[in-house]
């Protein structure tokens, strides 16, 4: 197949770049800006009429009948993506490359490094949707990814071009999940990884899977916002591809779930995504895959992206409330360790997303997300902390009249719940949260939580012993 060339175009200052060009810091020279992909077809506007010229930076003369005509028509590629899915390549067997007419970034498919990632299941919470008074609601469950977040699938993007330049070495800074991707995919490369951790503050699922998949971890004492100053710095010095979410070809791969999203509901738009909100590329990815779709035809609008973070790990909440709108780094601190992160790189790319598409950034409680992240396992699903602020971030967007019953929403659970079983444990031990956090609770959710509560009871091996006890469970009610 024909390969589309690209370019690197910085965030703020509007700067092109060639493809190969980017410092190895993935910042622009001139402004320190972030690069976002873009592709001939990136600015098409839907709004300029067939035959007339567009404004277009990569192909100033191009008209919108020449852009367009780069790619196969909207209802060609739907089928083509679908029909992938029964091939027996791996590359169409990836949720990711399987829709690679609109991810052209590497010189050859037939090379990428996959492990099958993409192709999620989007899944109905029946009983929070109706807790909610809402008539729906949907969660995208990116945990089931290869290895069990959403960071495969610019893992597998940003991965490829990394062997395809032919280097050796990567890394990453990470609170877990990225670390966990990464190593994985540079394994299937043949690759040698550098994991930064920060040292007491990413959940074992996590770190052990680094291990697993042979990457040289190093836990830095020190946040994750420390950890990705000393890759930055290091990054200079030492010929290491670097595969933080700055690196543009990540939100490739993350851009693919909102193709999945609604080809899932058979191409009609939901109204609303929920994103939960660290680093803020996921939200920015996801919001740039809606807007290729947009300008591409493929869908006649776009959602709107709403950004939910914890209390304490909150800089782009404080931005959102902010009467000035200046975002101030924030020292982080919560039990979501996965978004534990006070500095976001891709705020900006974030924010942009927040006010082109619309959406809301909301902040929850530690209390919050532990109510929530209980409620999505109570429907069979489960996720990890980090992905339960979206259910939480939810409540309070419906409360203030932000998502109405008929809107349909989406929730984007990043992580399985696998990742930090700990944090569940704790939380079903009634040991996860402090005396004062307890006596904040309100008497009804204090109800709420001991009704979702299910730790293990331990009992004599006899059966008289376990029949009594389930018999006093049986005159219990089903919580609902
Ligand atoms: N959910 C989970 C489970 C995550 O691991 C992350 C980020 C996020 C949400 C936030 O996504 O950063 O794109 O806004 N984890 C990163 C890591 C930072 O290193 O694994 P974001």
């Amino acid at each position: 197949m024909k390969v589309a060339t690209h370019h690197l175009r910085c965030t703020e200052c509007a700067a092109v770049i060639p493809k190969d060009e980017a410092s190895s810091n993935f910042r622009c020279p001139q402004c320190g800006g972030l690069y976002e992909v873009v592709y001939p077809w990136s600015d098409v506007r839907r709004d300029v009429k067939p035959g007339t010229e567009t404004d277009a930076s990569s192909a100033p003369t191009a008209t919108f009948a020449d852009l367009v005509n780069l790619l196969p028509n909207p209802s060609a590629l739907r089928w083509l993506w679908q029909e992938r899915r029964s091939s027996t390549m791996s590359v169409d067997q990836s949720g990711v490359w399987r829709f690679r007419d609109l991810l052209p970034i590497v010189d050859d498919f037939e090379k990428v490094v996959t492990l099958r990632e993409g192709n999620t299941p989007l899944y109905d919470l029946p009983r929070a949707a109706r807790a909610m008074g809402l008539n729906w609601l949907l969660a995208k469950h990116q945990g089931m990814n290869p290895t069990g977040s959403f960071k495969d699938t610019g893992m597998t993007a940003a991965l490829s071009v990394a062997a395809q330049r032919g280097f050796e070495w990567v890394a990453c800074a990470s609170t877990g999940n990225t670390s966990a991707a990464m190593a994985a995919y540079a394994a299937r490369a043949g690759l040698r990884s550098i994991v930064f951790i920060p040292e007491g503050k990413i959940a074992w699922g996590k770190l052990s899977q680094s291990m697993d998949y042979g990457a040289l971890t190093i836990q830095l004492k020190t946040d994750f916002d420390g950890c990705v100053k000393i890759l930055a710095d290091l990054v200079q010095r030492f010929p290491i591809y670097l595969l933080n979410s700055v690196n543009p070809y990540r939100l490739e791969g993350q851009k693919t779930p909102a193709f999945e999203i609604v080809e899932q509901l058979d191409w009609q738009v939901p109204e609303h995504i929920i994103v939960p909100g660290g680093n803020l590329a996921n939200s920015a990815a996801l919001g740039k895959g809606f807007t290729e779709m947009y300008q591409l035809g493929l869908i006649p609008r776009r959602p709107k992206v709403s950004i939910i973070q914890a209390e304490g790990a909150n800089p782009l909440y404080r931005w959102f409330t902010d009467a000035n709108r200046v975002m101030k780094p924030v020292v982080a601190e919560t039990r979501a360790t996965a978004i534990r992160i006070g500095n976001p790189a891709s705020w900006r790319k974030a924010a942009t997303v927040i006010d082109e598409l619309g959406g809301w950034c909301e902040q929850v409680s530690e209390q919050e997300i532990g109510l929530a992240k209980a409620e999505i396992g109570a429907e069979g699903i489960g996720c990890e902390p980090a992905s339960a602020v979206t259910l939480a971030g939810l409540k309070k967007l419906v409360a203030l009249g932000k998502v109405t019953p008929e809107e349909r929403a989406v929730l984007v659970l990043t992580g399985h719940t696998l990742k930090d079983s700990q944090y569940t444990i704790d939380y079903h031990r009634n040991e996860l949260f402090t005396a004062a956090e307890k006596a904040q609770l309100s008497p009804g959710d204090q109800a709420r939580h001991a009704a979702l509560r299910r730790p293990p009871i331990v009992l004599e091996a006899d059966s008289s012993v376990v029949l009594r006890t389930l018999e006093s469970y049986m005159n219990q009610p089903q919580p609902v």
